[in-house]
């Protein structure tokens, strides 16, 4: 499997804070039969697309002393900011060095007013913007069909494996079986900021989400779409569904009492 979303970089976010931490991490990883991960450390601790690529070149150096054999890709996790528009290409961090793709955020609160404009501008820089985890925001929580406009508009969905492991509580669990019943991810990952608080877990997730969508659909998430990011190629095309709300017994009973 490969997990295209870690805080693994050892001491540069809230992820590993050193090289034994990472170190594990790497080691869980493959004990769990995951050999590819992207290290994706939040951009605003570390601001610097070249420097994230040696740090990363490093780790795999330690990582292939230790004798463990797990690839490290750069990326990084880029929160979304209007000063995205005026960034040039080459400084944008993709999966890999002039990559395809780039992993964005949003703020959990409230999708920002200019998140079309950011999506339009990287994608005229040759850049589709897959979004980070939005089965925890609050907007998609309420309208899980919203991820159809951003799928609409060019945009791939990252779900995080804690979220369907329930780890960030039901609503959110509800939310992320929703997307997967509808056909609105295409790749699942751990976000795992360490070997225990919030983990390497795309295991344990992979398990859950085969009793959803089966076996070939959940690898497609693990393993056929991350490889297509990683190698920069186009993902096949997977029609997403709407979701139809279901009306709970009580607005019945309340339509009837007002008849
Ligand atoms: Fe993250």
């Amino acid at each position: 499997m490969i997990d295209l979303h870690t805080h693994i970089l050892p001491g540069v976010d809230d992820g590993a804070e050193d090289l034994t931490e990472a170190l594990d991490m790497a080691r869980t990883a493959l004990a769990n039969g995951i050999n590819v991960v992207a290290a994706t450390p939040h951009f605003f601790q570390i601001p610097n697309w070249e420097r994230i690529q040696a740090l990363t070149a490093e780790l795999q150096q330690e990582i292939d002393k230790a004798g463990i054999e797990v690839k490290v890709i750069p990326g990084s996790e880029l929160f979304i900011d209007i000063e995205i528009l005026e960034m040039p290409q080459n400084l944008i961090p993709t999966y890999a060095a002039n990559g395809k793709y780039c992993l964005i955020e949003l703020p959990l609160q409230q999708v920002p007013m200019y998140f079309e404009q950011v999506v339009f501008s990287l994608q005229t820089k040759g850049i589709t913007p897959i979004i980070a985890h939005p089965e925890r925001y609050l907007a998609v929580v309420r309208d899980p069909n919203l991820i159809l406009q951003w799928i609409d508009i060019g945009c791939l969905i990252q779900m995080n494996s804690g979220s369907i492991l329930g780890r960030f509580g039901q609503k959110i669990q509800e939310t992320a079986k929703i997307l997967l019943d509808h056909n609105m991810v295409h790749l699942l990952a751990s976000d795992g900021h360490a070997v225990s608080r919030r983990g390497m877990n795309l295991h344990k997730a992979y398990v859950e989400v085969e009793k959803l969508i089966g076996t070939e659909k959940t690898m497609q998430l693990v393993q056929g779409n991350p490889e297509l990011i990683i190698h920069g190629k186009p993902l096949p095309a997977a029609e997403a569904q709407p979701y139809q709300k279901k009306e709970r017994f009580w607005f019945f009973w309340r339509a009837l009492r007002k008849k």
